[in-house]
């Protein structure tokens, strides 16, 4: 098993490894004393993993009551999370027991927004079932629900307790859902990791996946670390999310968060003037993990749908900009040119025949 220290508000372990689903409980125990605990999760994962966790869980002397509610961002709402502290309220859980999250990205943010305000704040443990959700959101205390104005727009930063990712059940999943995760990886790689993208690039290294969850939640921990409010460098972990946001808006979510990042992050180094031998080696591997590499939107809809985006402070937005694989730079730049971004994009890409 590989753990990862995180050094944030609350200190936890990030603990990697197969077969860590039905040790789940005893796990646990380690860092909570056995208290009552609500498993919260989706329909799709309660009928995978839901028994087994919830058995893992009562086996180490925890006293659990389960909660699944339909699976889909569609659920992110507050009407999900009225339902899920109504039965917090009916498990009669105190401030001294536990949430635990069970499932994708999903789950652990409405799951872990629920922990943060139940009682002002209980605490939770993640057990991600996606690799989107091991390799990023259930790492660094963001949760949130959507809201009919914007994705994540009421929320709170709340670490959990405790990361448990087995990785037998990452490599349970379908090939949609591993090459939506492997966005997110690829991602960490350009930001800082060169042999985590070399790893990416044969897209073939499932039997590598703890390594690349491993290291992937090894860049958090240090960007979190040093930003756990994402005031300054967490930013960096926004690669691919502008422009990726924009073209998720376009496609009203049938494209999948991390198919939107592909294409966001290829589109980034195409903006950058990167050396076209580097765009097509990022593309490359965004094909070789299934990812698509391009969109067919017109400039001005992406640049209208970018500054929806909650990101944009004021009249400025910040992209994150890769200058070589494993280094990338923050640029500050006015809304106004925000199209030129996108056509500057477009045009690169165009002329790589991408
Ligand atoms: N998923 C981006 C962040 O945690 O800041």
């Amino acid at each position: 098993m590989r753990t990862v220290h995180i050094t944030a508000s609350t200190e936890y372990d990030v603990l990697i490894g197969e077969g860590l689903i039905d040790k789940a409980g005893e796990l646990t125990r380690k860092v909570v004393k056995p208290c009552r605990c609500l498993i919260v999760t989706d329909d799709t994962v309660d009928e995978l993993y839901g028994d087994r966790v919830q058995i893992s869980f009562s086996y180490a002397g925890f006293d659990v009551t389960r909660f699944p509610f339909p699976a889909g961002e569609a659920s992110k709402n507050l009407s999900t999370l009225s339902d899920i502290l109504d039965a917090m309220g009916a498990a009669e859980l105190s401030r001294s027991d536990l949430v635990v999250a069970l499932g994708g990205g999903v789950v652990g943010d409405i799951a872990g927004f629920a922990a943060a305000i139940y009682t002002r704040g209980i605490r939770f443990v993640q057990i991600p079932t996606t690799l989107l959700a091991a390799v990023d959101s259930s790492v660094g205390g963001k949760t949130a629900i959507d809201m009919p104005f914007g994705k994540n727009m009421v929320g709170a930063f709340h670490q959990p307790s405790l990361v448990i990712t087995d990785t037998d059940v990452l490599r349970d999943l379908p090939a949609l859902q591993l090459s939506n995760g492997a966005a997110e990886a690829i991602k960490c790689g350009v930001l800082n990791d060169p042999e985590l993208f070399a790893l990416l690039e044969s897209g073939d290294w499932l039997d590598d996946v703890d390594a690349v969850v491993e290291r992937c939640v090894a860049y958090k921990r240090d960007v979190v670390a040093g930003d756990e409010f994402d005031t300054g460098n967490r930013a960096f972990l926004n690669l691919g999310h502008t422009f990726g946001h924009a073209i998720e808006h376009l496609s009203h979510f049938t494209m999948l968060h991390g198919q939107a990042v592909a294409v966001g992050t290829v589109m980034a180094a195409s903006a950058a003037s990167c050396p076209g031998e580097m765009i097509r080696r990022l593309a490359d591997c965004m094909k070789a993990n299934g990812l698509p590499v391009r969109c067919d939107y017109p400039v001005t809809d992406l640049a209208r749908a970018a500054l929806s985006d909650k990101k944009r402070a004021g009249k400025s937005i910040t992209l994150v900009l890769p200058d070589v694989i494993g280094k990338c730079r923050l640029e500050k730049v006015p809304v106004t040119d925000l199209p030129r971004w996108f056509e500057r994009a477009l045009n690169t890409q165009e002329a790589l025949e991408l």
